[in-house]
């Protein structure tokens, strides 16, 4: 293979370097670009831009493939548990039992939050969207420890990780509760870290929590496939933020943020409403598969497309059955579920769906799990926020220990050229 790339500018030949990831990806290292020829590559969106090399997460679009670090969503999806997949991500390696043991601990310690947040979780409208109230005390938590990391000490580092970890699902069971009307509670740390969120979540104030292991799985599962999923718009966000040197908690709030669109994680939330709307407009999917294609109406299929997979998304087909699996266990029989399943069949032999290689996406069948475990739409996203902490978290430490530069992008500028001050009296 050609090591170099040769571009032709104003008459003048300049050389740029190929360089080629493990999975044999092959990019056009640019950086030399503007310093020698003058010119930068302009990319809205980052569509064909990539802005890192990474080791954590590999991802085919065109043939379905997802792994994170080297092991299959498929396998872990079905044989880990989320705190094993947490450590992979951030660490690099399976944890052996001792170092599972010991991590899972060190969490349970650090699993309590400054009773002020309280009053400032308390202080906001009830109403208030979960996702927002979740960034705003993500952000909130640095208050209570303002020490900054120093990422050159491992046990620092391990303390903030840590401490993240632990701490989050305090606050998305905190979260859901005020919203709920339920008293905020500490769930109990003799328990795994899916049980204890199952519990924080769900128990009453009055009666015992009998744990179920059909929402224990789901609830692992979930997490799993939400984990990481590389350089997406949230992750890109809680690298580019940590870039500055922000720290790993407004980094991770930022990227809470960012998740929280509905062209993003919000689609989990979206699907279910759109899904809901159907149903109540009569179940005519045809229609709105109509409206879906129709560029003059701003209606879109959500949890279909992707910006990288041009093929079925693997997380989809991994929750379609785990979808099935949960309303069956549950004894649940959702007419929405048919209304989604017949969506994806009309889809999938639909030409405008076809050539635009638009397939379901993880977000397709989440929602109608989380609407069977009782979650409420509009936390939806606040749980895949969750599962996408330890890829945040993993994007950060990597960003941070290969020493990244802070992210700057370029512009290419398109307005006014210079002009001379008009005096208000004259405008
Ligand atoms: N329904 C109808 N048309 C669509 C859809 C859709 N869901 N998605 C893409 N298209 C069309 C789009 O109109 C465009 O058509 P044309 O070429 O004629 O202009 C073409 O397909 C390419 O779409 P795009 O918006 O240029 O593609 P993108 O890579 O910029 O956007 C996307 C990807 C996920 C934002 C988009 O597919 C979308 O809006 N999907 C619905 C929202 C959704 O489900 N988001 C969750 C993504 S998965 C979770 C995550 O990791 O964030």
């Amino acid at each position: 293979m050609s090591k170099k790339v040769n571009i032709n500018y104003n008459n003048l030949n300049f050389e740029l370097d190929l360089v080629k990831g493990s999975e044999n990806e092959i990019g056009i290292d640019i950086s030399s670009l503007r310093n020698n020829a003058n010119l930068i590559t302009l990319d809205p969106g980052f569509k064909n831009t990539g802005s890192c090399k990474s080791s954590i997460t590999f991802l085919d679009g065109e043939k379905g493939i997802l792994r994170y670090r080297g092991y299959s969503i498929e396998d872990l999806a079905n044989k880990a548990n989320f705190l094993e997949v947490a450590y992979l991500l951030i660490f690099g390696e399976l944890p052996n039992k001792k170092q599972l043991h010991d991590f899972s601990n060190d969490i349970k310690e650090r699993a309590i939050i400054d009773e002020d947040l309280r009053i400032i979780l308390n202080s906001y409208p009830r109403s208030a969207h979960p996702m927002g109230v979740l960034s705003s005390l993500t952000s909130g938590l640095v208050a209570f420890d303002p020490s900054a990391v120093n990422i050159d000490d491992e046990d620092d580092m391990y303390d903030a990780i840590l401490n993240l970890l632990a701490k989050i699902p305090v606050l998305v069971a905190w979260v859901y509760r005020r919203r709920q009307g339920l008293p905020l509670e500490y769930g109990d740390i003799n328990l795994g870290y899916v049980e204890n969120l199952a519990k924080m979540m769900f128990q009453r104030p009055n009666k015992k929590y009998i744990q179920n292991d059909t929402i224990v799985s789901a609830l692992n599962k979930l997490l799993i496939l939400h984990a990481d999923h590389e350089q997406n718009c949230s992750t890109s966000t809680v690298r580019i933020v940590g870039s500055s040197y922000a720290g790993l908690f407004a980094s991770v709030s930022a990227g809470i943020s960012a998740l929280w669109g509905r062209l993003h994680g919000g689609a989990n939330q979206a699907v279910l409403e759109m899904l809901e709307k159907i149903q109540n407009d009569g179940g005519d999917t045809k229609k709105f598969m109509s409206k879906a294609k129709d560029k003059s109406d701003p209606f879109r299929l959500m949890g279909f497309g992707h910006r990288v997979y041009k093929n079925f998304d693997p997380r989809a087909k991994i929750i379609k059955v785990a979808a099935h699996e949960v309303l069956k266990d549950l004894g649940i029989d959702d007419p929405v579920l048919d209304i989604a399943k017949a969506l994806e069949k009309e889809a999938l032999e639909d030409n405008y769906f076809v050539e635009r290689k638009l397939y379901p996406n993880v977000d397709f069948y989440s929602g109608i799990i989380y609407k069977a475990l009782e979650i409420p739409n509009e936390m939806f996203t606040v749980m895949f926020a969750l599962g996408r902490l330890p890829g945040w978290i993993a994007h950060w430490r990597e960003m941070r220990m290969n020493k990244e530069p802070i992210g700057r992008p370029r512009q290419i500028y398109i307005g006014e050229n210079p002009r001379d001050y008009i005096s208000l009296t004259k405008r």
